[in-house]
């Protein structure tokens, strides 16, 4: 089934069965990047007045049709599920983009890609300048994935849009789309970071190990150490992680978590030593520049005990 676009007017009829009410939804889209809600809001390709509302029913990558093209999606989704190990040249770490985009993008729930190319171009404030898809991927490849670029014109970039373009099928370019960007807290509670040392111990551990370094990328990712993503990624923000964990943690119970034991547990393993992102300064060049990025100096603080998480929480 492909995605159906719904319009404002109200509710339609489909194939006699289905009905789809439509919603103009007013969640913000791609925040993971920083903006503040108004920012977000006019980030987005602008469309006309009525907003468009999409039903999840991405095409399936056991039916990707013959032709030209099936190679390059499939090469995309192998890039994508198998990152540290099909492109490992340009990864720094032990992460795949599965590792936080659940099921390779498909994932309703975590970070989900389905759709993705009809919200770019996107103007994103960490970048403080519109940004196309390639440089978005990008983006994760050298925070997240701790990495390096792909070049514009390499086989694994057109590959990986090739891939985000197959499962973007039928989803209108400026979208709403309502399951992207939900791992979001926006108000953290104040964290005990010992208690989350020690929920961390009852329900981590199993898949992502009591060092933090993981049991592999697709059962259980590196949380901290070397082989995690650095302090310059979007996750390594108290809001975004904490919103992760909520939303999709631990596997196989979710949902037992509180918003406090989620920022607990955030707040234990943002303050674990990773890899420094060498570009903070450059970072929301025009503004806006939240409180909640969990860098060395937050690290410091938390083993010293002079955090001030009022204030590391004050901007979100
Ligand atoms: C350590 C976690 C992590 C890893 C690994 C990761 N990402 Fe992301 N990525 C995020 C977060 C968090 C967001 C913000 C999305 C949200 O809030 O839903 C994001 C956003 C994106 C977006 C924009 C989505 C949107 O809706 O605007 C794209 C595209 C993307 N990632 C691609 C990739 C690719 C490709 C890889 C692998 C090369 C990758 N990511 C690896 C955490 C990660
Ligand atoms: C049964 C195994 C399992 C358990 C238990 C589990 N996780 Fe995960 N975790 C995963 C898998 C698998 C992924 C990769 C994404 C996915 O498939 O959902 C993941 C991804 C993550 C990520 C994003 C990737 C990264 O490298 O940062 C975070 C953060 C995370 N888990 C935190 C936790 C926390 C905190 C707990 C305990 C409350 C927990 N997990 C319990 C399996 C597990």
């Amino acid at each position: 089934m492909k995605p159906i676009v719904a319009g404002v007017a109200g509710t339609v009829l489909l194939a006699g069965t289905l009905f789809i009410g439509a919603v103009i939804s007013d969640k913000i889209l791609g925040d993971a990047n920083g903006e503040t809600e108004e920012a977000a809001t006019q980030s987005k390709i602008p469309t006309s007045a009525a907003a468009q509302s999409v039903v999840y029913a991405p095409p399936s990558i056991e039916e990707v049709p013959e032709g030209p093209m099936k190679e390059a999606i499939l090469y995309g989704y192998e890039l994508v599920n198998n990152t540290h190990v099909a492109a490992e040249e340009y990864v720094g770490n032990q992460l795949s983009c599965t590792s936080c985009h659940a099921g390779a993008g498909y994932d309703e729930q975590a970070s989900s890609l389905v759709g993705v190319m009809a919200n770019y171009p996107q103007y994103i404030a960490r970048s403080g300048d519109i940004v196309t898809i390639e440089e978005r991927i990008n983006g994760c490849m050298v925070r997240s994935m701790n990495g390096k670029k792909f070049d514009m014109n390499s086989k694994e970039l057109e590959a990986m849009v090739s891939y985000f373009a197959y499962i973007s099928e039928g989803v209108p370019i400026g979208a709403e789309r309502e399951w992207a960007g939900t791992s979001n807290m926006k108000d953290v509670p104040i964290p005990d970071v010992t208690n989350g040392e020690s929920l961390y111990g009852q329900s981590c551990i199993a898949c992502h190990a009591a060092d933090g370094a993981g049991t592999g990328a697709n059962t259980g990712p590196a949380l901290w150490g070397e082989n995690s993503f650095n302090d310059g990624a979007g996750i390594a923000r108290m809001s975004k992680m904490a919103g992760y964990i909520k939303n999709n943690m631990p596997v196989g119970a979710v949902g037992t978590l509180t918003d406090q034991d989620a920022a607990d547990l955030a707040a234990f393993i943002l303050s674990q030593d990773r890899p420094e992102w060498a570009n903070h300064n450059k970072d929301w060049p025009k503004g806006g520049r939240p409180n909640d990025i969990m860098d060395k100096e937050k690290r410091d603080q938390v083993k010293n005990g002079t955090i001030n998480w009022e204030q590391v929480l004050s901007t979100n």
